[in-house]
């Protein structure tokens, strides 16, 4: 049965859909990997994974019966799977019809990671029920930080074991964090109460606004995916920035 992570935040914009989308690469060179976007209205992964053109049907079409599990999915390679989000959701979602969607593709994957909206919410509240594991992204600034600490907070309170939480901070920076002008690793796990699985650079080649397809990833980058999947499978593995 699939490991079930879902991908938090208390700020938006903080970076959530763009490490779904990495680490789910990361991860999918050694594992199957099914990433739902579980962000309703403002969809982004099948942009991300370059699938935009593909997307006929998405998970709700299967919850409710309008298409089946195989037709939902999108291939961004061989192990590496997409179930779009719907635009709305005209039917009634709950925890018991999101786990229904969970189970069906359960034992077909090694991961299903969902990208949830900023917040906590309903429907990020369905997410958290029917997870595992939860990753918070939080960008090293106080505002973010607090409001991860909240989302962390408000999960224990909500019953999910505190060791079920981890902190990925990203679009971090060496020198001003030695500088003193973004929280280090410490002062984030001090500030959040969370425990780090890792952290990703500021990295203009992870930006969309700066093109992508023009900029490729740093090498740092892509070792710091490499290592957060490495992370995530267990490995005893040094936590660099
Ligand atoms: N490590 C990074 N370095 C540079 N830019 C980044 C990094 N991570 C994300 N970004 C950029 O930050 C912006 C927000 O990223 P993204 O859409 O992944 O955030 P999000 O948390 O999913 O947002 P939302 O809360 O709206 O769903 C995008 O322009 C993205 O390209
Ligand atoms: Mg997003």
């Amino acid at each position: 049965m699939a490991r079930v992570i879902t991908v938090l935040s208390g700020k938006g914009g903080v970076g959530k859909s763009t490490f779904c989308a990495n680490i789910g690469k990361a991860l999918s060179k050694n594992k199957k990997v099914l990433l739902i976007d579980g962000d309703i209205s403002f969809r982004s992964l099948d942009i991300l994974l370059g699938l935009d053109s593909m997307v006929v049907f998405d998970w709700a079409d299967v919850i409710f019966d309008r298409c089946n599990k195989e037709k939902a999915r999108l291939f961004a390679s061989d192990n590496l799977h997409l179930l779009a989000s719907p635009v709305s959701l005209s039917d009634s979602l709950n925890t018991d019809k999101f786990r229904s969607l969970i189970s069906c593709y359960g034992e077909m994957y090694d991961f299903i990671i969902i990208d949830a909206p900023a917040g906590l919410n309903e429907l990020t509240g369905i997410y958290a029920e029917c997870s595992d594991e939860i990753i918070v992204i939080a960008t090293p600034d106080s505002v973010s930080l607090r409001a991860a600490y909240i989302t962390g907070e408000s999960l224990v309170k909500s019953g999910k074991d505190e060791n079920s939480i981890r902190l990925v901070l990203n679009k971090t920076d060496l020198r001003q964090m030695k500088k003193g002008r973004q929280a280090n690793p410490n002062e984030a796990v001090d500030k959040t109460y969370l425990r780090l699985l890792g952290a990703v650079p500021m990295d203009k080649g992870l930006n969309i606004a700066s093109d992508f397809r023009v900029y490729p990833l740093l090498k740092r980058t892509n070792q710091a995916f490499s290592r957060i999947a490495e992370r995530i499978l267990g490995k005893d593995v040094k936590l660099y920035l």
